[in-house]
């Protein structure tokens, strides 16, 4: 059935395990993670970016969200397992409107790079509207910065979450699940270094607030998927994401919302790649699409494992 966010983020705190939320911008991902749901008996978290919503409806925003709405809640329907549709770093009140209006399960207001005042009323302001109607909200405090871009370290801890600041802003705001930086960030290069994040923090906010907590930019970049699209042509020199031990201790510190991208793009190019190599002479979309909807599939199972969501449908 199609749920409420909230739902599945809060039985996941109660349980300490993590649900990964998974980035989409086609049919194609949402059929491999429907399936990987399906065959780990897990909940699952779709999760939707503006810019894939601007992309799905060629420009049209509330046509984009109305069309991942009908496609997510057609499968959800028809299926055993909790599925929720989440809208992910929404910045603009557009979006964020048209994804309730079309019916997402949740949003989330991303005014992160506001100073902290503003990020806590421009959150207040949405929590209202979407309480209003049965939708849940996520909030992020600090910012996504990573350890490659070489700041000074006292820069860079004042880019990380604050947990006072994390308390004023859940008590006030009344959100539902937070986002608080730890030193992750978007994308395929997330370290130069040894990979590093802030555990203490996480804990803090964890013991202080008590709600379902969400890690960004936590993509582990797979070498062996990194090596493979290499290996047919990729270039993605340098690419390097959250080792699984950390992202296992994580959910340990009360993370219960993994949000997902960049792993699941890898996997399919890497798939891609591959199946075009040994193919040349394939041209039918159902038949090159298989082999990289099953690497995000396989990698989909594993990450439910690993997070420890796998038959808690
Ligand atoms: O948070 C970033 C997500 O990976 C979505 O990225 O804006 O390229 O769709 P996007
Ligand atoms: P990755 O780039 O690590 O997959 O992060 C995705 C994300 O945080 C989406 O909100
Ligand atoms: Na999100
Ligand atoms: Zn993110």
């Amino acid at each position: 059935p199609y749920v409420n966010t909230k739902d599945i983020l809060e039985k996941a705190s109660e349980g300490f395990y993590a649900v990964p939320a998974l980035n989409i911008n086609n049919l194609e991902f949402l059929q491999a993670i429907i399936e990987a749901g399906l065959e780990e008996s897990a909940p699952v978290i779709i999760e939707t970016s503006e810019g894939a919503i601007k992309y799905a409806g060629n420009g049209n925003i509330m046509r984009g969200a109305k069309l991942f709405v009908d496609m997510v809640r057609e499968y959800a329907d028809t299926i055993d397992i909790p599925v929720a549709l989440h809208l992910d770093h929404g910045k603009h009140f557009e979006y964020i409107i048209a994804a309730i209006k079309a019916g997402y399960s949740s949003v989330m207001i991303d005014a992160s790079e506001h100073n902290f005042e503003e990020n806590l009323s421009i959150t207040k302001k949405v929590v209202e509207i979407a309480h209003s109607v049965n939708v849940s909200v996520e909030a992020e405090l600090g910012r996504l910065v990573g350890i490659e871009d070489n700041v000074v370290v006292a820069a860079h801890e004042a880019a990380l979450v604050d947990p006072d600041e994390a308390v004023e802003f859940v008590e006030k705001t009344g959100v539902d699940f937070l986002a608080p930086a730890i030193g992750t960030s978007h994308g395929a290069f997330k370290f130069k270094g040894e990979a590093r994040l802030d555990f203490d923090r996480l804990k803090k906010v964890k013991e202080r607030t008590g709600i379902p907590l969400v890690l960004h930019g936590a993509s582990s970049v797979p070498q062996d998927i990194v090596e493979l699209a290499e290996k047919f042509g990729a270039d993605f020199k340098g690419a390097k994401g959250v080792p699984s031990e950390i992202l296992k201790e994580t959910v340990k510190y009360g993370i219960n919302k993994v949000n997902t991208d960049t792993d699941l793009r890898m996997a399919f190019i890497a798939g891609l790649r591959e199946f075009l190599a040994g193919n040349p002479t394939e041209f039918d979309p159902r038949k090159y699409f298989k082999v990289p909807k099953e690497y995000v599939k396989g990698l989909i199972k594993e990450r439910m494992r690993l997070l420890g969501c796998s038959n808690k449908a």
